[in-house]
């Protein structure tokens, strides 16, 4: 598929993403949720998968992760109208399982890579374990190397936790505090 870094780009593969049946997780879904967000942003967020909200509405992190994600948004001036937010997977794994490691490299190589090109964002985040090994493609022990940023093929990817873990353990959310802080100095 060929795409430029425009609006039209994206909106091309939400409606590709929408109509994708590549593997088994399209015949379960009430929705394929691409993600949102602005198409030019300079931080593009990165989670697992649609949960069942998500499933149902098929906008991104509207769910109490979602709800903590704007929270931490709000407390270091990050506007949500000024990023993209997006998952590593577009379509809810039953009962919330994991993604398997082909569900993973499926929904990444065919829609997750188009994305990130046609955003081409400063910093991408990556929200968790499971985002994490998507995209650098080797297991990462997030409690070690939260707050910190890669290089990787050409782009910067900052590790921290996934939201639904922040909004779950007071010193996770700690942990998430001080890495959007420096995420927020990075991109500022
Ligand atoms: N978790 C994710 O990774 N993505 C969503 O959209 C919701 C919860």
């Amino acid at each position: 598929m060929e795409l430029s870094r425009t609006e039209d780009g994206l909106d091309t593969l939400a409606a590709a993403i929408r109509n994708c049946r590549k593997c088994d997780l399209a015949g379960q879904r009430q929705h394929a949720v691409p993600g949102e967000g602005n198409p030019r942003a300079r931080l593009l967020f990165i989670g697992e998968a649609p949960g069942a909200k998500e499933d149902r509405s098929g906008h991104p992190f509207i769910g109490p992760s979602g709800k903590f994600l704007e929270q931490l948004f709000a407390e270091h001036g990050i506007r949500r109208d000024a990023v993209f937010i997006t998952s590593c997977v577009k379509c809810r794994p039953p009962s919330n399982r994991t993604p398997t490691a082909s569900e993973l490299t499926t929904c990444i190589n065919n829609w997750l890579l188009p994305q990130i090109q046609c955003i081409d964002p400063k910093i991408i985040v990556l929200c968790g374990r499971v985002a994490s090994l998507g995209l650098l493609g080797e297991p990462v022990k997030i409690s070690q190397a939260h707050g910190t940023l890669v290089a990787r093929n050409g782009r910067r990817y900052f590790i921290s936790y996934h939201p639904a873990a922040g909004m779950r353990f007071p010193k996770i959310a700690a942990a998430m505090r001080s890495d959007f802080k420096i995420l927020a100095q990075l991109v500022g």
